[in-house]
């Protein structure tokens, strides 16, 4: 399975049409959270609506996971708590959202909200322990924020990582974490696109500027990951250790060639 993570999009439009570009050369498009711009001159329920209209044309070429992000949350649950209501509207449209897990072939998918207070963190406690009584052989979580304490959550002075993520991540040891939030761990000293706790491979493709998003391939029959970004391209094997610095991508194997090159065709 290649799979395609893109997180961060923040309502760029040029981004989500590069992943509806690129959606039918892989078997899974993961957007990982902060499909909306606070900050953007477009009212975000506005932002919604548009975004909704490319995950049906992203959904169309490929299967389609989402979670939300702190950018997306537009509706106060019964606790108070912040919550992104409107990405459930996503379901409608066959695509899997915040508090859904989801089988692929031996590969079980949960799918985590972004959380803003005890009730929605206790729920994602709770989907995850059910999840991990019907563990397949692979376990991916997608989550916005990252661990703390990792490299994919290094901001270049200080972690900006979710504390509570990273017990569950070492309570249970999925195999892959699907991530974004730090825009810019990958880009600065100490930081990375990818980390290892335990067992567990954690990605978090960061964000950079431009119509195409920095993104993460991961190939399960590699078993490898690739990042790709304006500032460099670099791979990880899955099936061993992590050894830094994480090796750049000189001879990208040729599906990924070809993704590379209908991307930048679309810009010329
Ligand atoms: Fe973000």
């Amino acid at each position: 399975m290649k799979c395609l993570l893109v997180a961060d999009i923040h309502y760029d439009l040029r981004k989500f049409d590069w992943v509806v570009e690129m959606a039918p050369l892989v078997d899974l498009v993961v957007l990982a959270g902060d499909h909306l711009e606070i900050a953007s001159m477009v009212a975000r329920p506005d932002q919604a609506v548009i975004a909704q209209k490319y995950f049906r044309r992203i959904r169309e070429k490929a299967p389609l996971l989402l979670c939300s992000g702190n950018h997306d949350l537009d509706v106060k649950d019964g606790n108070g708590e912040l919550t992104a209501r409107w990405l459930g509207n996503a379901r409608f449209l066959d695509i899997p959202t915040d508090g859904d897990s989801h089988q692929i072939g031996d590969t079980l998918f949960t799918l985590c909200p972004w959380w803003d207070g005890e009730g929605v963190k206790a729920a994602i406690a709770a989907q995850i322990a059910r999840d991990a009584e019907r563990r397949p052989a692979r376990w991916v979580w997608v989550h916005h924020a990252p661990p703390d304490g990792s490299p994919t959550s290094w901001g270049g002075h200080r972690s900006y990582g979710d504390v509570t993520v990273r017990g569950w991540i070492e309570a249970y040891q999925p195999d892959i974490v699907l991530s974004g939030h730090v825009h810019q761990s990958p880009f600065v000293a100490n930081g990375s696109w990818a980390d290892r706790l335990g067992r567990t491979w954690i990605f978090n493709a960061g964000h950079q500027v431009g119509p195409i998003p920095s993104h993460v391939v991961v190939d399960t029959e590699g078993p490898q990951a690739y990042w790709l970004s304006l500032t460099a391209a670099e791979s990880a094997m899955l099936d061993a250790p992590l050894a830094r610095p994480l090796p750049p991508l000189r001879e990208p194997p040729e599906w990924l060639a070809s993704m590379a090159r209908q991307g930048a065709r679309r810009l010329a």
